[in-house]
């Protein structure tokens, strides 16, 4: 039906008998000219239709926004004074000389080019959103990562290999998806919060080299980087250790950015260890791009005379931190009680500060609310320490470590876009060295940090049984500009180990048998050693594109609360399907 798509014609095209298909953009009449912008998903041309075609002209003045047309017509060169530069088509124009109305479109809920409608309304209108260039670029290039990741993984030897969606749960530490079964009454499926047991498997069945681009649910609560169904480039292998998975998953990405953004990423990725991580920058994922860093200063607040440092400070689950801000010494009362209240949403009962006016004058030159508690040598470290110069702003969080880590931590990241601080390009990170359990002091109990099919250190296979606290995995998280884009580790191949941290995390012989048998069956078939990581492939395609939130790099996404708004999804069934599956709800129950 077309000879090219809009966004294609240039001056070469100019004396061209060309047929373009597309949408009305927008429709225009001038002094007895109509020009209609025709747009497709490759850009806009401007058709002019003139009244000289009385019956073209007629069809023209019926178009409205949003018509599907088809135009047969001249490209001619643009009038001296109305070539468009923002156009990559601004230099030409179409005469059209046929055009046919394929389809009419209703009023559109919102125009494309309108920066401000509601995301419910775009989500609800998907398809017509899906016509604004900017999500079309994104789409494209997802596309484009897809197919360069996939060259990369068959270059290397790897097997794309499809495992199931109807499955049984998967311990990634999300509450699960569950399928009702028509043909096992009262049971369910769940849907895979990841492939994880499946790649393992595979291992065991000597695919040695496993991938798969797969669907993963987790009913969690969402935010800007999660969604309910979200996408992995999942992958395992066998008979490599960390150092050969880090390495070649660094060359895909790097090659990845190459080839599809002109980006060279650093070689090799820096790397550092979570207790580093945790410590300077109060959480596991830290943005390199900020330039602010926390500073332990506890060890000088144990016996100063304010009790807000001096608990936390003798308190081995506590911690006293400094965070300076450069040139922080201009905040106002007004925005220093802003971030108080912030840090308040992680738990802190407080922000004390220190405004270092001029370092020369000593105690004087210093402004802060808790100065009058701190004897000189406190303030000597923190000043030491955090490397503070005239004109900048220390902050203090003083608590429980997690609590001082996640409000400092998240404060960092909040001044650092506030203060215009982020610095530019890419900054890639491996996190390593991750501790196996954390302590769960709600539920008394330890947790697996990764998941538990996490090898532990070799080690530290010995000590798992009397302080599991200090065992370290062979985990390792790719981070970038301070999203964890992926994650992984080496497995557990042996039965003995795998039983004992089952022990650990509170499953017994009997329950470990009934969720995992089928593993650990597998564990004594010959399963050999092995490794792997999955990278959440919207939260890759959001930070390439630049876009807010991995909903904007999916066709389809759902809703903070988990729903579809184009479909209505989801959506109650009737009676029938219920008893099919023997379901009944509450309310059929009780009556
Ligand atoms: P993990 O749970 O860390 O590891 O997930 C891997 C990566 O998937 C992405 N991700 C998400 N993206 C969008 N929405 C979500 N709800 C969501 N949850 C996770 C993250 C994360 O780094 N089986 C292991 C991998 C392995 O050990 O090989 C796993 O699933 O970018
Ligand atoms: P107060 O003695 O409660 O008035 O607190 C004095 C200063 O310490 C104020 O600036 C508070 O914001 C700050 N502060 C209180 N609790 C904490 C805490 N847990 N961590 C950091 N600063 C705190």
């Amino acid at each position: 039906m077309r000879s090219h798509y809009c966004g294609e014609l240039r001056a070469s095209h100019i004396g061209q008998t060309v047929e373009l298909c597309g949408w009305a953009h927008r429709r225009r009449d001038h002094g007895g000219v109509i020009f209609i912008d025709l747009r497709d998903r490759d850009g806009l041309t401007q058709v002019v239709i003139d009244p000289d075609t009385a019956e073209t002209f007629a069809t023209a003045e019926r178009v409205r926004s949003e018509f599907v047309l088809r135009v047969r017509g001249l490209v001619r060169e643009r009038p001296a004074g109305t070539v468009n530069p923002n156009l990559p088509t601004g230099e030409i124009e179409v005469l059209g000389k046929e055009l046919e109305i394929i389809n009419r479109s209703e009023t559109p809920p919102f125009q494309l080019d309108d920066e401000h409608v509601a995301e419910e309304h775009r989500l609800r209108y998907r398809y017509i959103d899906l016509r604004r260039p900017e999500m079309f670029a994104r789409l494209k290039l997802r596309s484009e990562v897809t197919r360069e990741l996939r060259r990369f993984l068959d270059d290397n030897g790897f097997l794309d290999v499809e495992t199931p969606i109807l499955t049984r749960a998967t311990p990634e530490g999300a509450r699960d998806y569950l399928v009702p079964s028509r043909t096992h009454p009262g049971e369910f499926f769940a849907l895979p919060q990841s492939p994880q047991l499946f790649k393992q498997l595979l291992m065991v069945a000597g695919i040695d080299r496993y991938y798969q681009i797969v669907r993963c649910f987790r009913d969690e609560d969402l935010r800007a980087d999660r969604q309910p169904e979200f996408t992995q480039l999942d992958i395992e292998t066998a008979f490599l250790d960390e150092e050969a998975i880090m390495g070649l998953m660094e060359r895909m990405i790097r090659q990845l950015f190459s080839t599809t953004l002109g980006t060279e990423l650093p070689d090799p990725f820096p790397r550092m260890s979570w207790h580093e991580s945790m410590s300077r920058f109060g959480c596991d994922r830290p943005d390199l791009r900020i330039p602010l860093e926390l500073v332990d200063v506890g060890d000088v607040m144990k016996s100063v005379d304010f009790k807000v440092f001096a608990a936390p400070a003798n308190d081995p689950k506590g911690r006293v931190a400094a965070l300076r801000v450069p040139a922080g010494g201009r905040l106002s009362r007004k925005e220093i009680d802003d971030y108080t209240a912030f840090v308040a949403i992680y738990g802190a009962k407080g922000l004390a500060y220190i405004k270092v006016n001029e370092r020369a004058k000593g105690r004087d030159g210093l402004q802060s609310p808790i100065l009058k508690f701190l004897p000189d040598e406190a303030v000597e470290a923190i000043l030491a320490r955090s490397g503070a110069e005239d004109g900048d702003l220390i902050f203090f969080g003083a608590d429980r470590a997690t609590v001082v880590n996640e409000a400092l931590g998240a404060l960092r990241v909040k001044l650092g876009h506030d203060l215009g601080l982020v610095e530019a390009g890419w900054r890639p990170l491996w996190v390593v060295d991750f501790p196996m359990f954390e302590w769960d002091e709600k539920e008394s109990r330890w947790f697996a940090l990764h998941h538990p099919f996490t090898a532990p250190r070799e080690a530290d296979v010995a000590q798992l049984a009397n302080d599991p606290g200090a065992c370290l995995s062979r985990a390792y998280d790719l981070v970038l500009n301070g999203t964890e884009v992926g994650g992984g580790s080496i497995r557990i191949h042996r039965e003995a180990v795998q039983e004992q941290v089952f022990r650990i995390l509170g499953i017994d012989h009997d329950e470990a048998v009934e969720k995992f048998g089928f593993l650990l069956d597998a564990l004594k078939y010959g399963c050999p050693p092995h490794g792997g990581l999955a990278f959440g492939l919207d939260r890759l395609v959001m930070l390439m594109t630049g876009a807010g939130s991995i909903r904007d790099v999916m066709a389809f996404p759902k809703t903070q609360s988990a729903s579809c708004l184009l479909t209505q999804a989801p959506s109650p069934v009737d009676d029938r399907q219920l008893r099919e599956l023997n379901i009944r709800l509450r309310a059929q129950a009780q009556s």
